[in-house]
């Protein structure tokens, strides 16, 4: 397990790790959950403003769902208990997300790792990158549908995010072929929780997916989204 960065407490920016590879660990002072939710929430107010989620919670506690109890368009309704694959947060808003901010309430037992993929090491050539900057595709998401590329102009962030992301024509096909089988390739880390840990993640950066897990495991991590 990787040291943690720094304490909360700490009067340091909590920006430098989160800068050099895309998410930083802190941990909470104690292991209460009201204290873990608290510290989450004053971190995420020193880098930016905190953003509605799905159900426009501006604070959210997550908790492994199957298939049948999960959100119609959420991961967990295709992928319930097993294997969430990487996605960037908000894929479904025109703008996803600068950062997600997580906070281990409980880390269940079985535990199950949040994942962590930096797309700038998946090696894609400078044809690729095009293909991804220019590619139509299709962000399905009801009457908020619109039209996309993977990657921002200028490569400012990539979304991905199998739940919502479809390719329109045979380009778009191959986009996403190229994205899954680099993810596949890759060597994410893995951070296994424990009550009281911090994680902010720089969602323009960083890809997420969550190992397998178990409804009775009592995993519970809280959430925020920011915008920066
Ligand atoms: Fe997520």
């Amino acid at each position: 397990m990787a040291a943690h960065d720094i304490a909360v407490s700490d009067t340091r920016p909590p920006l430098d790790p989160l800068s050099e590879r895309g998410w930083s660990l802190h941990r909470s002072e104690s292991a209460n959950a009201d204290a873990t939710v608290s510290e989450l929430g004053k971190l995420g107010d020193r880098i930016g403003t905190r953003v509605g989620g799905r159900a426009g919670a501006l604070e959210e506690v997550i908790e492994p769902h199957s298939a049948d109890a999960a959100h119609p368009r959420s991961l967990s309704a295709r992928y319930g208990l097993g294997a969430l694959p990487f996605h960037t947060e908000l894929s479904h808003r025109t703008r996803p997300c600068r950062y997600l901010l997580l906070g281990c309430i409980d880390p269940g037992s079985p535990a199950a790792a949040t994942m962590l993929l930096d797309w700038q090491t998946l090696g894609f050539s400078p044809e690729e990158l095009n293909l991804l900057e220019a590619t139509p595709m299709l962000v399905r998401s009801g009457r908020r549908s619109f039209y996309t590329t993977i990657l921002a102009p200028g490569g400012a962030f990539l979304r991905y995010d199998p739940g919502c992301l479809e390719a329109v024509d045979q380009r778009g096909r191959i986009a996403l072929a190229l994205i899954e089988n680099r993810i596949a390739a890759a060597s994410p880390q893995a951070h296994q929780w424990r009550q009281g840990d911090i994680l902010i993640i720089d969602n323009w950066r960083v890809l997420h997916g969550r190992s397998p897990s178990d409804p009775a495991s009592g995993r519970r991590l809280a959430r925020i989204l920011i915008d920066a």
